[in-house]
C-alpha cells in the first residue's frame, strides 16, 4: 500500500513562529503555554496523550502512548505498572525520550531525560481520584503479561469488581508513577512554507560556553539552539 502521496496543507502558523527574541525562555513555561493552547483547543481529545520510548539496558527501544499526569520544575509526570514492560526497562536502563503531537496545531514537543519512581504516595492520591472502572481496570491487570483470552481477562475484572464496592478498589501494589527530569526539550512548529521551526532548550556540556549566534542563554539554567528542520 503505498501511501506516499498522503499530504495535508499545514495550516499557517506564523502567529506561532519560535522567535528568538519573543520566546519564552523557559521550556518549562513555554510548553504550559502550548499545553494550555492544546487543552483549551476542542479538536484535541486527549492533548496528555505522548509517545514515551524506553530501552533495554543492550539499546533495544520500545515505545507506547501513555497520559501524561503532571509537569513542572521537577519533571513530566505519568503513572503505569512497575512490571510491565516499560517498568522493566527502566529498572535497567533509566533513558527515556517523550513525545508529543498536537496535529490540529502542526505542532510537536520531545522530551529526552531520566526517569525516576515517585514517591507511593503521589499514585495513592491519584489512585483515588480515577473512575471506578480504571481502578478496577488497574487492579486486574498483570500488564504486559500474555493471558489465554479477553474473557478472561473479564472473569478476573468481574471477580474484582463483587469484591470492592466503589471507594474501596485499592492501589495495585506495584502500580505507581515516574517523573521524566528533561535534559533536553525541543518544540516543532510546522509552516505553511514547510520550513519547520525547532527550537531545542538543553544544558551546557562541559567547557562549552553560549556563543549568542548558535547557542543563546534560557532560564533557569536552560540554554536553547534553532536547529534545522
Ligand atoms: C492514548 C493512550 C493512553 C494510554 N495511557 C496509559 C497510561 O497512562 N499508563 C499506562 O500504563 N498505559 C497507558 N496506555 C497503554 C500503553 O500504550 C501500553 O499498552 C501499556 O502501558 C503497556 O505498555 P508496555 O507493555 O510497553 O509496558 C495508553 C494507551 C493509549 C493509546
Amino acid at each position: 500500500m503505498d501511501i506516499s502521496g498522503l499530504r495535508r496543507p499545514y495550516k499557517d502558523r506564523k502567529d506561532a513562529f519560535l522567535e528568538e527574541n519573543i520566546l519564552e525562555k523557559d521550556p518549562i513555561k513555554l510548553f504550559h503555554e502550548w499545553f494550555e493552547e492544546a487543552k483549551n483547543n476542542p479538536s484535541i481529545i486527549e492533548p496528555n496523550a505522548a509517545c514515551l520510548a524506553t530501552a533495554t539496558k543492550d539499546g533495544i527501544p520500545s515505545a507506547r502512548f501513555l497520559l501524561c499526569k503532571g509537569y513542572g520544575v521537577d519533571g513530566f509526570y505519568f503513572y503505569t505498572h512497575y512490571t510491565s514492560r516499560k517498568g522493566q526497562e527502566l529498572e535497567e536502563n533509566p533513558n527515556v525520550a517523550i513525545a508529543f503531537y498536537w496535529d490540529i496545531l502542526n505542532r510537536s514537543v520531545r522530551i529526552e531525560g531520566t526517569a525516576k519512581k515517585l514517591p507511593m504516595s503521589y499514585a495513592t492520591d491519584y489512585f483515588k481520584s480515577r473512575p471506578y472502572r480504571s481502578q478496577i481496570g488497574a487492579l486486574s491487570s498483570d500488564q504486559s503479561k500474555p493471558i489465554e483470552s479477553r474473557t478472561k481477562l473479564t472473569e478476573i475484572a468481574e471477580k474484582l469488581s463483587k469484591k470492592y464496592k466503589e471507594g474501596e478498589v485499592p492501589k495495585p501494589e506495584l502500580w505507581g508513577g515516574y517523573a521524566v527530569t528533561p535534559r533536553s526539550i525541543e518544540f516543532w512548529q510546522g509552516q505553511t512554507d514547510r520550513i519547520h521551526d525547532r527550537l531545542r532548550f538543553r544544558f551546557l556540556e562541559k567547557d562549552e560556553v553560549v556563543d549568542n549566534v548558535l547557542t543563546h542563554e534560557g532560564e533557569g539554567g536552560w540554554i536553547y539552539e534553532r536547529l534545522q528542520p
